[in-house]
């Protein structure tokens, strides 16, 4: 397998062709507006409004969906902190719902009986990229008059029944951060085939100007040179795209089958090994039939009666191997959860007036199978470009599963 580059030549001009504009503003947004036509064309979408980060995309698109205090919106909690932060920026209220033990998605049958009249919208995350089971889930969404918002941070040209994940949700969100299969060190950007959410989604992530569109990234000159102009239509927010990470992440969107791809081969690797081992104690995530993943990282469940978690990690370094990661903590498992130490408590899921519902008691177990779960997870990185470093980490997967089998431990 040949080594690919990352960050490249092309990606180099771009950057060049933006810094030779000398940032005038009549270049306006130029990679902006490419890279977002790039994106949505490889998605046949026809709204992508580009954002700074992957967290401000979930902000935005709930806030285009009109969520606001003390409405309710459940997510999962085996994420990334983000896809709920993102409901409480808009001080709403984020409801936990379990995962399925096997495909470690959110599963239609948890989030059920958590809707209620408060409930307003669904935040799905195709986790380490493969699409949880959507069908289901709109159905409940059509059913209750719920938005569903599709956070695609990990998961790239990730099909689900034959669609691409990221075309099934009202809208959907993607992180272009450093660790995600496309990046320009920081990014995001959504998709959208509604133009009254797509113009809503521009207006709260670019200051609320009159002059931008659904299609229109930034205002230009011409609209600005009259006194009486009158920009702000609403509130927002300024979550434009910087015109250098747009160059990079323009590339990088023309370059994301081979980027998405090389994903899948290393983890098509590792997987090889735990097969030719016959490692029961190594589980897969379990990839569904209808699902195609895109492998943000291949993730395994360590279910061995003997070998912890930090025992596993020691012998692979031991062996050569780099380090791999854990899954993140139940976001209401952190600190902040368990102490209610957020903003809003006080003001507004304390005030009966804004919020008629019941907190979740995030110091109960709300979550078993996540909960189960976390505590096990392997996350194999994926992004080897150099293939002797995927290879290298194969080989240090192979001895780390001999030693404890031949040992008998
Ligand atoms: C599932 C998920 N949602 C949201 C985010 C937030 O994206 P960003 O870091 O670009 O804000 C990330 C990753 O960082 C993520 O993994």
């Amino acid at each position: 397998m040949k080594s690919i580059e990352r960050i490249g030549k092309k990606e180099e001009e771009y950057v060049k062709e933006v810094l030779d504009t000398q940032f005038r503003s009549s270049k306006g947004a130029m990679m902006m507006t490419r890279f977002e036509q790039a994106f949505a064309k490889k998605y046949n979408s026809k709204f992508a409004i580009s954002h700074i980060n992957g967290t401000a995309t979930l902000h935005s698109c709930l806030a285009a969906a009109g969520i606001g205090p003390g409405d309710e919106v459940i997510v999962p909690p085996l994420t990334m902190s983000s896809t709920s932060f993102a409901v409480m920026q808009q001080n709403a209220v984020p409801i936990f719902a379990d995962v399925d033990p096997e495909t470690f998605e959110i599963d239609a049958k948890y989030v059920e009986p958590l809707i209620n009249e408060r409930t307003k919208a669904i935040i799905t995350v195709a986790l380490y990229g493969l699409s949880p089971d959507m069908d289901p889930i709109m159905q409940l969404a059509k059913k209750h008059n719920l938005v569903v918002i599709e956070d695609n941070a990990q998961a790239f040209l990730s099909y689900y029944k034959g669609r691409l994940a990221g075309t099934i949700g009202h809208m959907s969100s993607f992180s272009f951060q450093s660790s995600k299969h496309v990046t320009s060190g920081e990014g995001g950007i959504i998709l959208t085939d509604d133009k009254e959410l797509a113009l809503a989604i521009r207006r709260f992530s670019s200051l609320g100007y009159a002059g931008v569109g659904a299609e229109k990234g930034k205002i230009t000159k011409k609209d600005i040179q009259n006194p009486n102009y009158e920009r702000h239509v609403q509130m927002g927010f300024n979550y434009r795209i910087p015109e250098l990470c747009a160059a990079v992440a323009l590339v990088q969107t023309e370059r994301i089958e081979e980027l998405v791809q090389r994903r899948i081969e290393a983890a098509e690797l590792f997987g090889s090994v735990i097969k030719e081992k016959k490692c029961s104690w190594l589980v897969p995530q379990k990839i569904p039939d209808y699902a195609k993943t895109s492998y943000w990282t291949y993730v395994v469940k360590l279910e061995h009666q003997n070998v912890k978690w930090e025992e596993f990690q020691n012998k692979w370094l031991e062996f050569g191997g780099d380090g791999f990661y854990a899954a993140w903590k139940l976001t209401y498992q952190e600190p902040m959860f368990k102490t209610l130490s957020f903003n809003f408590v006080e003001k507004i899921y304390n005030n009966k007036e804004m919020y008629k519902g019941k907190l979740q008691d995030y110091n109960k177990s709300l979550c078993p199978n996540a909960e189960e779960l976390q505590k096990k997870l392997i996350q194999l990185k994926t992004n080897y470009w150099n293939w002797e470093d995927a290879e290298r980490n194969a080989q240090a997967l192979r001895k780390t599963i001999d030693f404890f089998d031949k040992n008998n431990i």
